[in-house]
């Protein structure tokens, strides 16, 4: 397998342990497809935004564009999630009386304000985001937090899908003795919104789940706790129903260097690169060597791309 199999996706995710590469893989992918004439948006869903160092040009919530092809987009999950919160109110307040909405808006308080609010807003963003790139892109790419984040991210649907179908059975409850009770029988604004919430859940699980539409990355580097951490994750998305599509291997050190130090490292990075072989031998899409400075700007983007797509 290589690189080139996520060329024909609509939605290319890149994940991993901290540090390992996510951003620099995320970024050098979208230049190689954009330059190959595909109209990319590279989203950034991780708090600590990188995206704008590795540019080195100022990107934020509202976006950039970086190339002719090539946009990007910073989500701020603290405005995000603050702006979900607001819109979901407003949107209830129009709808009902005032007592309805107190005991309303104590639920969604709790479910957003809780730990995982960010992800979820993050997650709303997403749906957004998808809706807006079936017009407006080829691909969208996203350069995910670390590993734990990104889970938690991708297992919302499914929380958010049994928060809500909670709230539709109280709903309901409530009409129903309503009607009994009154005889009235009318179209209630507050299921009519929390439906349509459902449906997009479900539409963005959709996606998620698609294999043809949709590809994971996991960004891995030769070392003990990046490969445990890629396998526990696989594990993860696998139970869940999600397919990883491929595994890059970054950080290895050019084979021609030599002297004690690095052959040590070499020897403990050959160990782990047999042992990546060994768990998710045909999931490996490339092998990126370690450069001798860190990576930003399009020039030395341009060189992990290289290796990205060499294979
Ligand atoms: N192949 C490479 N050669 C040299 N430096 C690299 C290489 N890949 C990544 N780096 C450097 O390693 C650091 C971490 O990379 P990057 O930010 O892409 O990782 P990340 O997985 O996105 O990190 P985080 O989990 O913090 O988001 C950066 O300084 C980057 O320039
Ligand atoms: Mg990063």
């Amino acid at each position: 397998m290589s690189v080139a199999v996520l060329f024909d996706k609509k939605y290319v995710f890149f994940g991993g342990k901290g540090g390992t590469g996510k951003t620099t893989c995320a970024a050098a992918f979208s230049l190689k497809a954009s330059e190959r004439g595909k109209r990319i948006l590279l989203v950034s869903t991780d708090p600590a935004h990188s995206l704008s160092d590795i540019f080195d040009k100022t990107i934020g919530p509202k976006g950039a564009q970086i190339l002719d092809n090539l946009f990007a987009l910073e989500v701020d999950p603290e405005i995000e999630a603050k702006k979900y919160i607001e819109g979901v109110k407003r949107q209830l307040s129009g709808a009902v009386s005032s007592v309805v909405i107190d005991a309303l808006q104590k639920q969604i308080d709790a479910a957003y304000m809780s730990p995982g609010s960010e992800e979820a807003a993050i997650f709303d963003k997403f749906i957004e985001v998808m809706e807006e790139a079936e017009k407006s892109f080829d691909m969208v790419v996203f350069d995910t937090a670390p590993t734990g984040h990104t889970l938690r991210l991708l297992s919302l649907p499914k929380l958010l899908d049994l928060w809500i179908n909670g709230l539709i059975e109280k709903r309901e409850k409530a009409l129903k003795l309503f009607q009994r009770a009154s005889g009235v029988v009318k179209e209630d604004p507050i299921l009519r919104i929390l439906q349509k919430r459902k449906t997009l859940f479900e539409k963005a699980w959709d996606v998620l789940s698609d294999h043809e539409k949709t590809a994971f990355v996991f960004v891995v580097t030769p070392e003990r706790l990046s490969v445990f951490e890629t396998e526990r994750a696989l594990k993860y998305l696998e139970s869940s129903g999600i397919k990883v599509a491929g595994i890059v291997i970054n950080g290895v050190i050019p084979r021609e260097l030599s002297g004690n130090f690095v052959d040590k490292r070499k020897e403990v990075q050959e160990k782990y690169i047999n042992v990546i072989y060994e768990k998710f031998g045909d999931k490996v899409l490339t092998k990126i060597e370690l450069l001798d400075k860190d990576v930003w700007g399009l020039m030395d983007l341009r060189i992990i791309a290289d290796m990205l797509i060499a294979g």
